[in-house]
């Protein structure tokens, strides 16, 4: 057999170890075929590739970012009205035949996972792999990238605290996550962040800023504010870390300031513990392969890798659920949520 692989839509640590994982296993194992697909669908559009050996995956392990390079490309998306041209999703097809390829690999979150099923449903043979620091994948426990990522916020919290204590200051952190708050929420909680805010729980200025001025109050000389980035920001010249810190300087006379980590947060080198879990992924995705198992992204759930099929996760987000226990419990310790 020969397999296509792709890396698509936003980078984060881990998915070298996944290309490794599916293309050992592939190799190996199985002794199929192997090429990589360049930056995501836009290599399939354009039929941008090349050939892999076990050579080309050795050392990729640690690595950040993907080998294969990967873009935002969502081939489904209408092409402009009366277009003569042929539409991307017929060219991917037609690729995929003249590449000769019995299943294309798509490693990406949740515009990864819809295209590929879209793909599945005009006859690809396709497999998913769920990756994101996001971890809003539907139908997984995690992603892989988001146990990195906790690791890198969490000491960026780590850090100022020295700093906030020293100025008595109150220290917002603007964290990723435009619809999930998973990341402020676990490194908010890691980071022993005071307040913390994510999409999924709408917060009131007021009840954030009662809650610092009682902690001054209480002679806490300062305070840390953990956002994520897709929380309610009603001022589109600023980041939200900035807005709130100008509203929470306005409603209590505190002294802030913001940090916006950005794309720190999904550079440099995978934790163990992604490594780990993309390789899990990756060998179970060449093991699916190898069944002709297809249509299906490998997941886990309750620690055991397991396969749903694409059309049940496409087009849904894992989000946190207001009472989920994290914030249960976080709450039952006086973390407020701005509620
Ligand atoms: O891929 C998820 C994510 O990390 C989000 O948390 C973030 O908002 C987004 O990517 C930004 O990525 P880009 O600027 O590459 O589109």
């Amino acid at each position: 057999m020969k397999i296509g692989i792709l890396t698509a839509g936003g980078d984060c640590p881990g998915i070298n170890a996944a290309i490794r994982g599916v293309g050992k296993t592939a190799i190996v194992k199985y002794g199929m075929k192997l090429v990589g697909i360049s930056d995501g669908f836009t290599g399939m559009i354009h039929k941008e590739y090349i050939e892999l050996t076990e050579k080309n995956l050795s050392g990729i392990l640690t690595l950040g970012g993907t080998i294969l390079g990967t873009s935002r490309e969502k081939p489904f998306k209408s092409s402009a009205k009366g277009s003569k041209e042929i539409s991307k999703p017929v060219l991917i097809k037609e690729h995929y035949e003249q590449m000769g390829l019995d299943c294309l690999v798509c490693i990406g979150g949740n515009g990864t996972i819809k295209t590929a099923n879209l793909l599945s449903q005009e006859g690809l043979n396709v497999v998913g792999i769920p990756k994101t620091i996001d971890n809003d994948v539907w139908g997984t426990d995690i992603t892989f990238g988001f146990d990195s990522a906790v690791n890198i916020a969490t000491e960026a919290i780590d850090r100022l605290h020295s700093t906030a204590n020293s100025h008595k200051r109150i220290m917002l952190i603007e964290l990723m996550g435009h619809n999930a708050g998973w990341l402020a929420l676990y490194s908010g909680i890691a980071g022993g962040g005071d307040v913390i805010l994510i999409p999924e729980i709408p917060y009131k200025e007021g009840k954030i800023a009662e809650y610092l001025l009682h902690r001054a109050e209480e002679n806490k000389p300062y305070s840390i504010v953990v956002v994520a980035e897709g929380v309610e920001n009603p001022d589109k010249e600023k980041s939200v870390a900035q807005f709130l810190s100008g509203r929470i300087t306005d409603l209590t006379g505190l002294e802030t300031r913001e940090t916006v980590l950005g794309y720190i947060q999904r550079g440099g080198t995978p934790s163990p513990m992604d490594r780990v879990l993309a390789t899990r992924y990756g060998t179970a995705a060449a093991d699916m392969i190898a069944d002709r198992d297809f249509g299906k992204m490998v997941a886990l759930k309750n620690d055991e890798i397991v396969a749903i099929p694409l059309a049940e996760v496409a087009g849904k987000l894992k989000l946190v659920e207001p009472d989920n226990p994290l914030v249960i419990q976080a709450r039952n310790m006086g973390t407020s949520f701005g509620v």
